[in-house]
């Protein structure tokens, strides 16, 4: 059976934001505008997930829920040292990364049996919670950002993929992050996927005639998150918000979480960047007090603002609007 995200009146996925951003209220919107929303469940309590999927299933729509999948490879400890060193240097206290902090894995994959559709991002969840979670009958796409990574996906058990491009907005779901260059478009890495099953393209989409483009060449739906930032419904912070309506660059960066996110450039990229290893969650745990007291004082240099290469796009205004302004 063909998975039903093929059959949106309007073919635009309001992306899972974890870290604020994706809120009930967006899920919701989106899909009653005709698309389809995803609750983030990265970084939240399992308590706190579980209680947005009852919010969500109460307004009786269809919705998905997107999972962190954890890592199994080890930080360098030496780069990881000389990295907390310098911040340390420069900020004073750090955070501490608990050990084993795999953001409930297990937990969350319990809620999310019988949501309608399932996404990971960050690599393959076990060929075990893939089979779980379609025999109670979910949806479960897979993220992938190369051809290569699609096979796996499919050998797996994907019942869709999100092919996510270079130009995406926040973390890579890159299954390996050393090299990631992050720079693929999604027209470009759609043109690379195997069909056997449908495609959602993402990365870089910012207006109607984007969208179109990825609809012809084959993809089921677009998934945008920059686009839904600015939403009234979304929980973007007022100092990232007002950030996207400036004029800086966006680059790749492992600076804020030890792991590829694409990001407005700021001070904290500049001068960290070059120094951050590949080390996720641990470097993600490292800043997060720096970020913490930087959304405090709203200072766009020291904060984590995750944006896509079409971010210039990006309109204020009720997700709705925004939605349809994607798929007329
Ligand atoms: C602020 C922000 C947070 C994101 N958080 C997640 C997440 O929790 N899970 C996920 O699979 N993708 C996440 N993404 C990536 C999106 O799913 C999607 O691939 C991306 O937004 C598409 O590119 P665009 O931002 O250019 O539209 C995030 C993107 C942004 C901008």
């Amino acid at each position: 059976m063909l998975p039903s995200v093929i059959e949106l009146s309007r073919p635009v996925v309001a992306a899972p934001m974890a870290g604020g951003p994706s809120t009930v209220a967006l899920v919701i919107a989106a899909a009653q505008a005709g698309g389809l929303g995803f609750l983030a469940a990265g970084y939240k309590t399992p308590s706190a997930v579980a209680s947005e999927i009852s919010a969500v299933r109460a307004a009786g729509v269809p919705f998905g829920l997107n999972i962190f999948v954890p890592g199994s490879s080890s930080p360098d400890v030496a780069l990881f040292r000389e990295y907390r060193a310098i911040l340390e240097r420069d900020f004073g206290a750090v955070g501490t990364p608990p050990p084993d902090d795999d953001d409930h894995f297990a937990e969350k994959l319990r809620l999310a049996a019988g949501v309608p559709f399932v996404s990971f991002t960050f690599g393959l969840p076990p060929g075990s919670a893939i089979a779980a979670l379609k025999s109670a009958g979910s949806t479960v796409i897979l993220t992938v950002t190369s051809a290569d990574e699609a096979r796996q996906a499919i050998a797996a058990g994907a019942d869709a993929l999100v092919a996510q491009a270079g130009t995406a907005g926040g973390h890579a779901a890159v299954f390996d992050p050393a090299g990631y260059r992050g720079d693929t478009t999604a027209p470009a890495l759609l043109g690379t996927m195997p069909r056997d099953v449908p495609i959602i393209a993402a990365g870089g989409t910012g207006t109607a005639a984007d969208v179109r483009a990825l609809l012809d060449r084959g993809a089921v739906a677009v998934q945008a998150g920059t686009a839904f930032l600015l939403a009234d419904e979304a929980g973007t912070r007022a100092a990232h918000r007002e950030a996207l309506t400036g004029a800086r660059e966006t680059v790749i960066t492992r600076a804020f979480t030890g792991r590829p996110a694409r990001a407005l450039r700021n001070r904290f990229t500049d001068v960290y960047g070059p120094h951050a290893p590949i080390a996720y969650p641990a470097i993600h745990h490292l800043t997060a007090p720096i970020r913490a007291e930087a959304a405090r004082r709203g200072d766009p240099e020291t904060l984590h603002l995750w944006a896509g290469t079409a971010y210039p796009e990006a309109r204020p205004g009720p997700a709705a609007d925004i939605l349809h302004a994607l798929a007329p």
